[in-house]
C-alpha cells in the first residue's frame, strides 16, 4: 500500500504512523499535514525520511497541492486523520471545522475517484483501480448524545451537537454520497474518545495530567458526571489497520473500548496517581451544548473483523502518565504562545 495519512503529525495520526511502522511495515506512508497548533513534528521525529516515510507540508483543502501528492506517491489508501479536532474550540470558532471538517474530506474524496477511476472522464462508471480504499477517521460525537441506557449502533441517526460534530457529521455525509453516487470503496470509523501519548494537552486526560504535573487547578466542566467510552489510541490504530485491509466497502465500523468513566473518575484517577488531594479540583462553567453520554456498541467490528481492544483502562493510564512524565520538554514545546493564550480566554 503507498498510504495517504492526513493529520499525521497530530495525536492519533502520529500514533498511527508508529503502529504501522512496528506493526505492519512494508507499505509507504505519506504524511500529509498543514501543521496547525495541533501538528507537531516532533511526534516523529524518530522516524527517518527514507523510501518507506515521507512527510509533506500541505492543507487538504488544496486541490492541486492534494492532486501533485496522488501523482507522486502513487497513493492507492487514504487515512484521513486530518481535522480541527476539538469541541471547545468549535464553540469559539466554528469556521474552520467547517472547511477543514468538511471541504477538504470533500477535496480528499474528489481526487482519490479522479485519481483511482479506471475512466475517469465517464461519469456513469463505478470502475476503480483494484484495492484501493479511502478511510474517513471519524468520531462518535457525531451520533449526539446519549441518557443513562443505551449504546451507539452504527445504524443509529445523526444527531450532532457542536459545531464540531456537526462538521464530522457533514464529512460523513459526504463520504456516504461518493460512495453511493460514484461507488467510491471506503469506509467510516467511529470512535470514542482516544488517550495515550502525544495527545495535545487541551484535551481532558493530558490536561488533567500537566496541570498536576504544575500543581494548577484542575478544570471540571459542570458537575464532572459526563460519561465517556475511553480507548487507548494503539486499540484504535489496530481497528484502522483492521479496516482498511478488511473492511467491506461502504461499511461503517464503530470503534470503543467497552470502558465508560464519569469525567471526575478520569481526574479523581489521575490526582491519586500523583498523590495529590482533591482540593486541586476547580468546577468551572459547563460546556455549552454538553453531551452528557458517549457509549459504543462495537459488536460490528469485534464480529466483522476479529478486532477486539487490547488495553486494560489501568493499563494505559499508568502508561499514559508515566508517558507525559518522561516528556516534559514535549509538552513545553507544544505549549506556544497560541495555546498560552488560548488557556487564558478558556479558563483565565
Ligand atoms: P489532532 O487535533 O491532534 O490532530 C489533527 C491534525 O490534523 C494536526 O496534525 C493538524 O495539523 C492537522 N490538520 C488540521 N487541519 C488540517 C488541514 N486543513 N490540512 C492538513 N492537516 C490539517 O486530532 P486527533 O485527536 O489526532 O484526531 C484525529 C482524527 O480523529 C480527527 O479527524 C478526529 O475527528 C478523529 N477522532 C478523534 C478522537 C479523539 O479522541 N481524539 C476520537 C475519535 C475520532
Ligand atoms: O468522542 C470522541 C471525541 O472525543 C473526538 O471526536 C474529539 O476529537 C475529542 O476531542 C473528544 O471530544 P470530547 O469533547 O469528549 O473530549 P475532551 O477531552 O475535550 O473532553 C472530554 C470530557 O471532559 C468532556 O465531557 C468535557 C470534559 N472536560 C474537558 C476539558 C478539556 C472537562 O471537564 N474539563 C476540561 O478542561
Amino acid at each position: 500500500m503507498n498510504i495517504l495519512v492526513t493529520g499525521g503529525a497530530g495525536f492519533i495520526g502520529s500514533n498511527f504512523i508508529h503502529w504501522m511502522r512496528a506493526n505492519a511495515p512494508g507499505h509507504r506512508i505519506v504524511n500529509v499535514d498543514a501543521l496547525t497548533y495541533a501538528g507537531n513534528l516532533e511526534n516523529l521525529s524518530d522516524i527517518p525520511a527514507d523510501g518507506a516515510y515521507a512527510f509533506v507540508r500541505a492543507d487538504i483543502r488544496d486541490r492541486a497541492g492534494m492532486d501533485a501528492v496522488f501523482a507522486k506517491y502513487d497513493i492507492t489508501h487514504v487515512v484521513n486523520f486530518a481535522a480541527e479536532s476539538h469541541v471547545d474550540r468549535s464553540i469559539v470558532d466554528p469556521e474552520v471545522f467547517l472547511t477543514t471538517n468538511v471541504i477538504g474530506t470533500q477535496v480528499l474524496l474528489d481526487t482519490a475517484k479522479r485519481r483511482w477511476k479506471t475512466a475517469p472522464d465517464d461519469k456513469y462508471s463505478r470502475a476503480y483501480r483494484p484495492g484501493v480504499r479511502f478511510l474517513q477517521v471519524s468520531t462518535d460525537e457525531v451520533y449526539g448524545a446519549l441518557g443513562a441506557e443505551g449504546k451507539f449502533s452504527e445504524t443509529t441517526p445523526l444527531s450532532p451537537n457542536s459545531p464540531y460534530s456537526a462538521a464530522k457529521a457533514g464529512a460523513d455525509m459526504i463520504c456516504r454520497a461518493y460512495h453511493e453516487t460514484f461507488g467510491l470503496p471506503l469506509n467510516i470509523t467511529r470512535c470514542s474518545n482516544n488517550y495515550g501519548p502525544y495527545q495535545f494537552p487541551e484535551k481532558l486526560i493530558p490536561l488533567m495530567i500537566h496541570n498536576c504535573m504544575e500543581g494548577k487547578p484542575l478544570p471540571v466542566y459542570g458537575d464532572g458526571m459526563q460519561v465517556r467510552d475511553w480507548l487507548h489510541v494503539s486499540d484504535h490504530c489496530s481497528a484502522i489497520y483492521a479496516v482498511l485491509t478488511k473492511g467491506v466497502p461502504g461499511e461503517v465500523y464503530n470503534i470503543g473500548g467497552n470502558n465508560e468513566r464519569a469525567n471526575i473518575e478520569i481526574v479523581r484517577r489521575i490526582l491519586r496517581a500523583f498523590g495529590r488531594d482533591e482540593s486541586l479540583i476547580s468546577f468551572v462553567r459547563d460546556r455549552p451544548g454538553h453531551d452528557r453520554r458517549y457509549a459504543i456498541d462495537n459488536a460490528k467490528i469485534t464480529a466483522a473483523l476479529g478486532w477486539s481492544p487490547a488495553y486494560t483502562f489501568e493499563r494505559g493510564m499508568d502508561e499514559t502518565i508515566a508517558w507525559y512524565r518522561g516528556h516534559t520538554e514535549w509538552i513545553s514545546h507544544v505549549l506556544t504562545g497560541e495555546y498560552a493564550a488560548y488557556y487564558e480566554r478558556m479558563y483565565g
